[in-house]
């Protein structure tokens, strides 16, 4: 599935406030994100989603942003700021095989992973890996575009996170995109 990576320019548009208009954060995230949650942005770009987050989880929250390219890292510390949230959010320019995230074992509530499970090499590793951080109880919401990724394909997304524990509870309807909320049953 992997063969290539957004580019940073697309970051960029990925960030315009105009892709609220089909893809709003508080309807997408609001519903699953509450004050004072441990929230991960798995392939978080810019912050379209980061940012937002940031504010719904207040101030005794925390986001951790994670991404493979620094670049855009560094754009979202520029956003946060400007929207007075960067205090809770925490960066983590990860390796493509490596997340670096074993100290949140257990420790997040909520994980979001859009767009970016099919730009992965080891996507069912990292399914796993997004298991092991999540609180049992806690959600994981995997959405991917229509445009990249078959229904067959994320079908496979859903099949490695049914067998790393994560149950299928709901399949939102996000504009130009599969998508599902998974919960860690076990
Ligand atoms: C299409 S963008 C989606 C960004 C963001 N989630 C959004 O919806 O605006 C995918 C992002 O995932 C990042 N990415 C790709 N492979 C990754 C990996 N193995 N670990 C972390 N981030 C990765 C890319 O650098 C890119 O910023």
């Amino acid at each position: 599935m992997a063969d290539h990576i957004c580019p940073v320019w697309v970051g960029y548009l990925l960030a315009s406030p105009v892709r609220r208009i089909f893809q709003s954060p508080d309807k997408i995230v609001g519903p699953h994100v509450k004050k004072g949650m441990t929230v991960l942005d798995m392939g978080c770009a810019m912050g379209f989603f980061s940012v937002p987050m940031a504010t719904m989880v207040g101030a005794d929250g925390r986001i951790v942003c994670v991404d493979v390219q620094e670049k855009m890292l560094e754009s979202l510390l520029k956003r946060a700021a400007k929207a007075g949230v960067d205090d809770r959010i925490e960066v983590l320019n990860c390796a493509k095989s490596e997340t670096g995230l074993d100290y949140l074992r257990g420790e997040v509530d909520f994980v979001l992973a859009f767009a970016m499970v099919h730009e992965v090499d080891e996507p069912e590793t990292l399914i796993r890996q997004l298991h092991s951080l999540l609180k049992k109880g806690g959600h994981l919401l995997v959405a991917e575009p229509r445009g990249h990724v078959s229904s067959e394909e994320f079908d496979d997304t859903l099949r490695w996170s049914a067998k790393a524990g994560l149950t299928t509870v709901d399949r939102p309807a996000i504009g130009r995109s599969h998508a599902a909320l998974l919960k860690k049953t076990d």
